[in-house]
């Protein structure tokens, strides 16, 4: 079902194919017919971007895409093309198509890429698995696109699918325990290390945060440590990942009510990105050391849950006045984070599916973004553009500060009714000393409809973006 795309330096005559141009005038009659250039030429492209010629033993589209944009608006254009054209692949069975690349901006691989991240579909439970997806496997005929593009490309798509895999599975099947055991696939495959804090180990690191919110639970919780550290590696002082892995989310205590709880097996979209992202970069092989921490729980009502008024010791010694328990995932990210303090890091960017607030802020999107004064956005933004999974940052003023003070605990775990977005970053601030990044996916995390190439459910946000920031960081520093 993995999509790969491929390389090739000749087009043979009469096969499935996409020529992709931003330019009427680069298209010859060397790869259609003359009718069909005719055809073409006297048409209005400015209104219809596709054409199509059933040739009946093969199948021809033209495909033209405007270049007079930003070019990270255009790269998505290609990506959105791309994933427009797979129902009409599909609909002729086709399981390999060509894709000859013509446009003056050289964007074939993102048309693909935009192919293959549309193919994604999560039919493991169906029973019957009758294909209407039999695409496999994109030629790309552009000699200006380096295979090693084309590598990382498939690396990309792959772990997208990936941590797309990690949400959609329910909370049955993907567990505070079980996702250690994806993890150690992945480390496998990816050749990373892999280290797991199980409870006592937990506990006696003082974990406050993560055991609190695991009280109710009948699933111990985990603790994972993926490391990546090429001997290569550029960076003194690692980049870390912190992903939340809340694996389901009833509120505890404070339980959900309405709909607010459907679909809450997404709760560790955070670390669903961190997982794959790094495994991506181990893959490729990236000349960075890079670790990420993923720690992982439930959030239920149980015997022993944790309940509004507890006041909890962190991993940190801080001290934290519980006001909600449905405000779990800044506990949990706070232990992770104040564990990242001991490898004294160059950077630490966390992904959260957090707040509500964020994703009725920007919804889907985007990705709210906030981080503190040592930290720089630069390099992640342009990535953000990059992959198209745009950062919108927000303030972290000391007023807000006020809005978490407890009267009996260092700091309350629950703002005011307004600002949740940042009164959460603002409580995770609180347990980091080195630049540090966070970023609020709850609003792109899962979707309810497809998206173009983001499909319904888990939509992967984070993988391609933390991915394509190693990748810059490794090109930045060479
Ligand atoms: N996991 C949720 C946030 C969430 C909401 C993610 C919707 C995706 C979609 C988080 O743990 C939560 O429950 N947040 C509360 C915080 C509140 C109690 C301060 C929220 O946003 O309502
Ligand atoms: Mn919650
Ligand atoms: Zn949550």
């Amino acid at each position: 079902m993995l999509v790969q795309i491929n390389s090739i330096d000749t087009v043979g005559d009469k096969i499935d194919r996409i020529i992709l141009i931003d330019n009427i005038d680069t298209l010859t009659n060397n790869n259609i017919s003359d009718n069909e250039l005719q055809f073409i030429k006297e048409s209005d492209t400015k209104k219809s971007k596709l054409f199509h010629f059933n040739n009946f033993d093969y199948q021809t589209f033209v495909c033209f895409i405007n270049k007079d944009a930003k070019s990270h608006i255009v790269k998505e254009e290609y990506r959105k093309q791309g994933a427009s054209i797979l129902g009409q692949l599909n609909t002729f069975k086709l399981e390999n198509v060509i894709i000859e690349d013509y446009s003056s901006s050289n964007y074939g691989l993102y048309f693909a890429e935009g192919i293959a991240l549309a193919a994604y579909k999560f039919d493991k439970y169906k029973t019957d698995k009758t294909e209407d997806k039999t695409l496999s496997n994109i030629f790309l005929f552009n000699k200006d696109i380096s295979t090693a593009d084309i590598d990382f490309m498939n690396i990309s798509i792959e772990a997208t699918y990936w941590g797309r895999n990690l949400l959609n599975e329910p909370q049955s099947t993907l567990d505070a325990q079980s996702i250690t055991q994806e993890f150690k696939l992945m480390s496998k495959i990816a050749g990373f290390k892999l280290e797991i804090f199980n409870l006592s180990k937990i506990e006696s690191l003082k974990m406050g945060g993560l055991l609190a919110v695991n009280q109710g639970s009948v699933i111990p919780p985990s603790f994972s440590i993926l490391e990546w550290k090429p001997e290569n590696a550029i960076n003194e002082k690692p980049y870390i990942f912190v992903g939340k892995g809340v694996v389901y989310d009833t509120g505890g205590v404070n339980i959900k009510t309405g709909d607010f709880m459907t679909n809450m097996h997404m709760d560790m979209g955070g670390a669903a990105a961190a997982s794959s992202a790094l495994y991506a970069v181990a893959k490729a092989q990236l000349p960075v050391h890079v670790i990420a921490i993923i720690p992982a729980t439930d959030n239920r009502p149980g015997q022993n849950a944790y309940t509004p008024g507890d006041i909890i010791t962190m991993h940190s010694g801080k001290t934290v006045e519980v006001l909600n328990t449905d405000a779990e995932g800044r506990l949990i990210l706070a232990d992770a984070l104040s564990y990242a303090k001991n490898y004294k890091p160059e950077m630490v960017i966390d992904l959260a599916t957090l707040t509500g607030a964020a994703a009725r802020a920007i919804g889907k999107y985007g990705v709210v973004a906030m981080k503190n004064d040592d930290a720089n956005l630069e390099l992640l933004n342009e990535s953000s553009n990059n992959v198209y999974e745009r950062l919108v940052e927000f303030p972290m003023w000391d007023e807000y500060d006020e809005m978490i003070k407890s009267d009996v605990a260092d700091l309350k775990n629950l703002g005011g009714v307004e600002g949740g977005a940042i009164t959460a970053g603002k409580f995770l601030q609180h347990f980091v000393d080195y630049p540090w990044v966070h970023l609020d996916i709850a609003g792109p995390a899962m979707l309810s409809a497809n998206d173009s190439y983001r499909t319904k459910g888990g939509s992967g946000v984070g993988t391609r973006l933390l991915f394509d920031f190693i990748q810059n960081i490794a090109k930045k520093k060479n």
